[in-house]
């Protein structure tokens, strides 16, 4: 979910709508805005509606609100139906105090039997209105300190959570952090909270990123933190250097086609700077060692975990270590067997993911040495890790992750070269050949983008399909998977992976002219066994679509359909195959005139469990 607050000179309702729209990837069902009024008195005014932000800003074309300080939000729903009640902020009955909550309160549904019989009247099914009901019985206990309200209501809540809090009587917004992410902006005579940079970009650069445990009071002229205590913290100020332009569409049509054609440049960026002037070594400022590491456990989500899984092909292959992959909201559960000797990767693009952070404190509690492979500055995850690997993708705003998995992969071709060396079991002329390779790799994936015209083909001959197969073995084994995903998130689409070698035994009963099967048969050196692979699929009639190296003109015997991408190392083409399968995706998407960057009931970000 995204929350953005503002208090100042300016009308607080164009500003938030305005930041609403740029963290709208964080969750998009249903939103809501509350306004107090100029004059200190009354009731707050509120409007929420489910859906999409649009539908919040037509109404509020119709009836304005009115004010210099609000709250907003953008809601992914965890409790309760995406519906107008149970849309943020909750009001208290008197409708003087409001409150805007992301994440989870574990204990929600024994403190709402207490309040309930006490008198309160609850009016929707979300977690959040039993923070309401709590401020208020403390506001009037206290007397009137909001501030001390909130703090003594927090108290008794457990769980993961960001909010914001306003009360009719004070010129003051309250945040407080625990887990889910927060971020204050600093103005002149105005001040900003939100869930993430890019919604206060247009106003300001310099930002206050709260850790968790983190109070904020935020006035028009004053940002204070504190702990949940009240004893005041200091908090670095940092100053973002990319801008809001970065954020924004530059001409594409959607973002996601934005993000896909930036590839090139990410990954001079990810790669940029890191190898070492002799070419056969690379650069990461490391506090680890390679030498005191006897096994790697990497864990993330969603792609995330896709890039973890070649991320294990190549740590094994060129640094010989052994490697486990583990989807996060598994690890962090399953009691891992982890020492100081296992180096545990964590992989994520917001660096906010409540599953991956939690897997990472698990293995900080095991004793392991921990490293973050990032995009996001700033991130919980960030602080945590012992190391950290950013990636330099840049902003990502699509919620389908598409260049941050490009340059998640590069990064683990980065570190296993890096742990290869540092090991001595990866030789100065094999590294030379993947540095080579490596460097080659911006204008690889720039010819990619050319074929767009016949994979727009493919995605016109195939679009009204239910069900697709991807196939792919070895390195482009994940290349299969994220390609399977790309496909259901964003055109929904059945599309599963299976390893080519492993289709034989299951999924080729499916296999019949309605299911195209795209394969990952691009030069490797289990190229032939995939090419029988193909031919079991057409002897049952099946329909393929092959990804072939650049040259290979065996290849059209065996399929229906050639895509053809240029010839690269085997353990260097999962980074150009995938933008291929990046653009099916969003080819086939755009046909079936699907919301490309919003696709239904996803998050960009997912800070719950
Ligand atoms: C969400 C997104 C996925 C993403 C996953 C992990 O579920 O919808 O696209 O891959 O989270 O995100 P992270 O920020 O940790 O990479």
């Amino acid at each position: 979910c995204g929350i953005v607050g503002y208090v100042g000179h300016r009308q607080a309702a164009e500003v938030i709508l305005d930041g609403l729209k740029r963290l709208e990837y964080r969750g998009y069902d249903s939103a809501g805005l509350v306004i107090a009024p100029q004059e200190q008195r009354g009731a707050l005014s509120v409007v929420k509606k489910s859906g999409k932000l649009k539908v919040l800003s037509e109404a509020l074309k119709q009836g304005p609100l009115v004010g210099t300080l609000g709250l907003g939000h953008t809601r992914w729903a965890t409790h309760g139906k995406p519906n107008d009640v149970n849309a943020h902020p909750h009001l208290s009955e008197d409708g003087r105090l409001a409150v805007i909550h992301n994440g989870i309160i574990e204990n929600y549904l024994s403190l709402k039997a207490k309040l309930v019989e006490s008198g309160h009247v609850f009016s929707s099914e979300t977690d959040t209105e039993v923070i309401v009901h709590l401020i208020e019985e403390h506001y009037a206990r206290l007397e009137g300190d909001l501030v001390a309200a909130v703090r003594s209501a927090l108290k008794e809540v457990s769980g993961a959570y960001a909010l914001v809090v306003s009360h009719v009587d004070h010129e003051l917004i309250v945040a407080a952090r625990a887990t889910s992410p927060m971020v204050l902006g600093l103005g002149e005579g105005e001040n900003f909270v939100a869930s993430d940079v890019p919604a206060l970009l247009p106003y300001t650069r310099e930002v206050i990123f709260l850790h968790d445990g983190d109070m904020a009071l935020i006035a028009k002229d004053s940002l204070t933190v504190t702990d949940f205590d009240g004893r005041v913290l200091a908090r670095p100020v940092t100053t973002i250097e990319w801008d809001a332009e970065a954020a924004e569409k530059a001409g594409f049509e959607h973002f996601m086609l934005k993000e896909i054609y930036e590839q090139p440049t990410v990954l001079q960026h990810t790669l940029g700077g890191r190898f070492a002037g002799n070419g056969t070594d690379v650069q990461l400022e490391l506090g680890l060692d390679p030498l005191a590491v006897d096994r790697v456990v990497i864990s993330a989500c969603g792609t995330a975990f896709y890039s973890g899984l070649v991320g294990e092909y190549l740590i094994e292959r060129l640094a010989r270590l052994p490697v486990e992959v583990e989807i996060a909201s598994e690890f962090r559960y399953r009691e891992p067997v982890l020492d100081e000797r296992t180096l545990c990767v964590v992989v994520s693009q917001s660096g906010e993911t409540i599953d991956t952070l939690e897997a990472l404190r698990e293995a900080k509690r095991q004793g392991a040495r921990t490293l973050a492979v990032l995009n996001a500055k700033g991130s919980s995850i960030s602080r945590e890790a012992d190391d950290v690997l950013y990636i330099h993708a840049g902003p990502e705003i699509g919620v389908a992750s598409t260049k941050a998995y490009t340059a998640m992969v590069a990064a683990f071709e980065l570190l296993a070269i890096f742990l290869g060396r540092a090991r001595g079991v990866l030789s100065g002329e094999a590294a030379a050949e993947l540095i080579r390779a490596l460097r080659a790799l911006p204008g690889l994936v720039e010819e990619t983008l050319g074929a767009r015209p016949e994979i727009a083909a493919v995605a016109e001959a195939f679009k009204d399909k239910r069900d697709y197969l991807f196939l792919g073995r070895g390195a482009n084994y994940p290349t299969a998977l994220e390609g399977a995903l790309k496909l259901k998130e964003i055109s929904y689409i059945h599309a599963e992976a299976y390893a080519t070698g492993e289709m034989k035994h299951g999924p080729i009963a499916l296999i019949d002219a309605d299911m195209p099967v795209v394969a990952v048969a691009t030069a490797s050196a289990l190229y032939d066994k995939t090419i029988s692979n193909l031919q079991e699929v057409r002897a049952r009639d099946g329909v393929v679509i092959a990804l072939a190296s650049r040259g290979d003109e065996a290849i059209r015997a065996h399929a229906d359909h050639v895509i053809y991408v240029p010839r690269t190392l085997e353990l260097v083409s999962p980074i150009v195959n995938v933008v291929a399968l990046q653009l099916l995706a969003y080819e086939t998407a755009a046909r079936l005139g699907r919301d490309v960057d919003q696709p239904r009931n996803l998050a960009k970000s997912v800070t719950v469990e």
